[in-house]
């Protein structure tokens, strides 16, 4: 029996810069999905998920045209995209649970078509690369879910290591390993519980702004292939050549780029307070410019602010819900978490719940 585990991720910086071809600086993290598979003489894939009974069968001889929807979708779409680059598949068995909270903004979809397709690389011995899995991983997304998502959360849960953070070149695609010091701080994850609908069409809606800012600026700056290639005063010597709104839309990248940057940097000197301003600036030019947070977002960032020992926290992932990202001194922690619960269950009637992370390995065969 093959037991593979896909993590989750989280994302200290550089949110929606993904899909600009721009800089960000996720993490693996130790909640994942856990698979088992083992091979089987049918021609037959037979997958369970064992978190919720649910179970479905996709025959190799017969592929059905079903609708499939959740995570039947992903696994369907995975095996459709494996065979149309003339992958031959084998029947195999494969169930699968995941201590990831759903919805939360931790990428549960990417570990889980990066994570089966990462065991189906390993079962059948296919010799695909990470990078070529994570591509698949995104095309799931693209072709089969309607999210045109970027390649970060693919990449940062396959290609993660244990306290470890990576910077990833969107436009290259490179990833850099950085070590940081977390002696003194916990990154602290607080769940909204609550996904607003419309998350993933306004996430589509996003990503145009910015292609049509790309080629409105394109006419006065032709050499320009993405926002990546603009600088700020650039933006600003051609801001009448956009719309209010895509100028704002634009500016928030341009100026999330750098801050990926100059967090970077002060991670360097590990100084986290300078880190966790860059945080804060990040989640006001999120809620305010590019328009992806929501209430409960800005409510736990806000009362970020008026509790000791938090250095800086934002909304982290795609929006409209999910998590907020908290850089917490460790002594502080327990008291904040309480306060975080207190206030915001007083807030909106919901207990939030808290997340201590640990930065974990990406995806890996357990023994
Ligand atoms: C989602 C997407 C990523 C990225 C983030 C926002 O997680 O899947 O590609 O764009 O939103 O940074």
């Amino acid at each position: 029996m093959l037991h593979i585990f896909s993590p989750g991720r989280i994302n200290l910086i550089g949110e929606h810069t993904d899909y600009n071809q721009g800089y960000v600086l996720p993490a693996a993290i130790s909640k994942g999905i856990q698979f088992s598979l083992e091979k089987n003489d049918a021609n037959t894939i037979n997958c369970y998920a064992e978190d919720i009974k649910e179970a479905t069968a996709f025959s190799l001889s017969n592929p059905s045209s079903k609708d499939y929807t959740g995570w039947q979708l992903y696994f369907w779409g995975a095996l459709q995209i494996l065979q149309q680059k003339g992958i031959k598949l084998q029947g195999f068995n494969c169930s699968f649970s995941s201590t990831l909270p759903i919805g939360a903004g931790l990428s549960s979809s990417a570990a889980l078509s990066c994570g089966f397709v990462f065991a189906i690389n390993k079962l059948l011995h296919l010799g695909l690369s990470r990078k070529t899995i994570a591509l698949i991983g995104q095309q799931v997304e693209h072709e089969f879910i309607g999210v045109k998502c970027g390649i970060m959360d693919q990449f940062a849960s396959l290609m993660g290591e244990k306290d470890t953070i990576l910077k990833i070149d969107c436009k290259s695609q490179v990833v850099a390993p950085i070590s940081i010091n977390q002696q003194n701080i916990t990154i602290l994850l607080i769940n909204t519980k609550v996904k607003h609908s419309l998350a993933e069409s306004a996430y589509n809606h996003r990503r145009n702004a910015c292609q049509e800012g790309v080629e409105l600026l394109q006419k006065h700056l032709p050499n320009i292939q993405s926002l990546r290639d603009i600088s700020l005063s650039e933006l600003h010597e051609f801001k009448s050549a956009l719309s209010d709104d895509i100028f704002q839309k634009c500016l928030y990248v341009v100026e999330e780029n750098q801050r990926v940057l100059d967090g970077i940097d002060a991670l360097s000197k590990n100084n986290w307070a300078a880190f966790g301003e860059k945080m804060y600036l990040s989640h006001h030019g999120l809620s305010k410019l590019y328009e992806v947070s929501c209430k409960e977002l800005d409510f736990l960032v806000e009362q970020s602010k008026a509790l000791e020992g938090i250095l800086g926290a934002r909304m982290m992932g795609g929006g409209f819900g999910g998590c907020t990202i908290n850089i917490v001194q460790n002594d502080a922690l327990n008291t904040v978490i309480q306060q975080f619960s207190y206030a915001y269950e007083k807030q909106f009637g919901i207990m939030p719940e808290t997340y201590a992370v640990n930065i974990g390995a990406g995806t890996h065969v357990c023994s």
